[in-house]
C-alpha cells in the first residue's frame, strides 16, 4: 500500500501546499529587505525634511502633483540618461507616505533639487507656459497668494519622531518661526529643491 499524497489529484490539498509554498517564497523576499542597511539606512547626507520642506511636501501632496509626476528612476540607461542616478531605497527613508507614483504625464521629479532656480519656478507653478509654452501643466496661482499655515507644523513633526525621524527638540521649536511670512508657494519650492542632491551620477 502507497502512502505517497498523489497532492494533484487531491484539490483541497494542492490548495494548502501551494499556499504554503507561496508564502514561504513572498516571505523569503520580503522579511530580509526589513534587516538590510542598504533598505532601512539613510543614505549619506540625507536629512529629515526641514519644517518649509515639510510643509511644501504636504502641499504637493494636497495638490495631487504626484498624479502627473513619478519621484522613482528606474535603472534603465534610457532614465538614467534623462533623470539621473536611479533611486536607491535609502533616499526615502523619510519619505511618509512614498511618493514614488505611477504615472508620468509631466517628467520623473525625483532629482529636479537643483537643476533649475527658485525663481523659474515660481514662475512656473504660476504659470507653466511662461517657461514652457507648449507646457500642459496646470497653474496653481494661488500657491503664491496663500500665506502658509504653520499650525500644525509642531504636531507633524513631533509624529515623524514617534516613528523614528531624529528631529531635535530645538529643531521643532524653531519650525513656526520658520514658516513666518513664506506662502505656499515658498514651500513648494523649498521642497522641489530637495529632492534627489544624495546620490550622484556615476559616470
Ligand atoms: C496634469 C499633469 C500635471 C500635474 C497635475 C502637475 N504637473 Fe508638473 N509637469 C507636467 C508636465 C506635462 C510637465 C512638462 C512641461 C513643463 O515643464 O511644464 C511638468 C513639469 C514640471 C516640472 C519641471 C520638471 C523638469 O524636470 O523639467 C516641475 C518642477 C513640476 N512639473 C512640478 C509640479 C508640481 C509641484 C505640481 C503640483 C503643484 C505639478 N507639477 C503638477 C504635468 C503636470
Amino acid at each position: 500500500m502507497s502512502v505517497q499524497i498523489q497532492a494533484e489529484t487531491k484539490v483541497g490539498v494542492l490548495i494548502v501546499l501551494s499556499l504554503l509554498i507561496v508564502s514561504f517564497g513572498g516571505l523569503a523576499q520580503i522579511v530580509p529587505l526589513f534587516f538590510q542597511n542598504s533598505t532601512t539606512e539613510p543614505v549619506d547626507g540625507l536629512k529629515p525634511y526641514t519644517a518649509l520642506q515639510l510643509e511644501g511636501r504636504d502641499i504637493f501632496i494636497r495638490e495631487g502633483c504626484v498624479g502627473c509626476h513619478s519621484q522613482m528612476i528606474r535603472p534603465f540607461r534610457a532614465e538614467t540618461e534623462r533623470y539621473g542616478h536611479y533611486s536607491v531605497a535609502g533616499e526615502f527613508v523619510y519619505d511618509r507616505p512614498f511618493l514614488w507614483g505611477s504615472k508620468r504625464t509631466g517628467p520623473d521629479l525625483q532629482r529636479v533639487g537643483g537643476r533649475y532656480s527658485d525663481d523659474w519656478h515660481r514662475v512656473h507653478l504660476t504659470n507653466p507656459r511662461d517657461v514652457v509654452p507648449e507646457s500642459i501643466m496646470p497653474s496653481y496661482p494661488w500657491l503664491g497668494e496663500n500665506a502658509l499655515d504653520g499650525s500644525d507644523i509642531q504636531a507633524k513633526m513631533k509624529t515623524l519622531v514617534t516613528l523614528g525621524h531624529p528631529y531635535t527638540d530645538a529643531e521643532i521649536e524653531a519650525a513656526p518661526a520658520a514658516l513666518e511670512n513664506k506662502t505656499e508657494l515658498d514651500a513648494v519650492i523649498a521642497y522641489l529643491q530637495s529632492l534627489g542632491l544624495h546620490v550622484k551620477q556615476r559616470r
